[in-house]
């Protein structure tokens, strides 16, 4: 079951209806994917200006991220609008990142969240938390214990989800100067 926004409608009267706000984890078919892949590439522009991944070649990170064999398994969450994609999560497990970061925990049950993004016209509304839940509800019945969050510090990004998990947090570093890793258990 996908979370609900804040805005989402209920109500029978005065507010105007919206349509509901959902994260689903995205399991690939060809189908599925021809159905997204033109929004996705839209949000993922988006981010390449803010910086959350460096490449040239959008289309290329959005092939690697999403239907490349070795990351078609992934846990990857979806935030739609009616049909509409406006937004996602992206995770790798059990490669790619361990070097920088502690290794409390055997990196087979720690899971990284690469990137986060919503559309810049639904930002400010929580819908972070409707991305996370199913995301974290996923990789918890995979077998995982824990995660790791690649967060971009500029607006202060990391410092909200250090409040939000708050006790759950078992590592926080910046690891560059523009990235802080934190870790939480599941
Ligand atoms: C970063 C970004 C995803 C935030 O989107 P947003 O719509 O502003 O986020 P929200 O309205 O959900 O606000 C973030 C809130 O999520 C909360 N949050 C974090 N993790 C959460 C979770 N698992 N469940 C619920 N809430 C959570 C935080 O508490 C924070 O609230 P606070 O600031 O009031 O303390 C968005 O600005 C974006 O897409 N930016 C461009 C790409 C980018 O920089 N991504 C991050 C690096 S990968």
């Amino acid at each position: 079951m996908g979370a609900e926004s804040k805005g989402g409608s209920s109500d029978k009267g005065s507010r105007r209806d919206q349509p509901t706000v959902r994260g689903e984890v995205f399991r690939y078919t060809p189908e599925k994917w021809d159905a997204v892949k033109d929004d996705i590439t839209d949000l993922a522009r988006q981010a390449q200006s803010s910086g959350v991944f460096r490449t040239d070649d959008i289309h290329e990170w959005v092939d690697k991220s999403f239907t490349n064999p070795h990351t078609i398994d992934n846990t990857k969450v979806l935030l739609r609008e009616g049909n509409k994609v406006i937004g996602f999560a992206l995770t790798q497990h059990s490669y790619g990142w361990s070097k920088e970061a502690n290794d409390t925990v055997p990196s087979d049950t720690k899971a990284e969240i690469t990137a986060t993004i919503i559309d810049k016209d639904h930002r400010g509304n929580g819908y972070v938390g409707a991305l996370m839940e199913p995301l974290d509800e996923d990789l918890r019945n995979k077998g995982f214990k824990s995660v790791v969050i690649r967060a971009l510090s500029h607006q202060g990004y990391d410092r909200a989800i250090e409040r939000h998990y708050g006790e759950k947090i078992v590592y926080s570093s910046m690891v560059t100067p523009d990235f802080r890793h934190i870790q939480y258990n599941l």
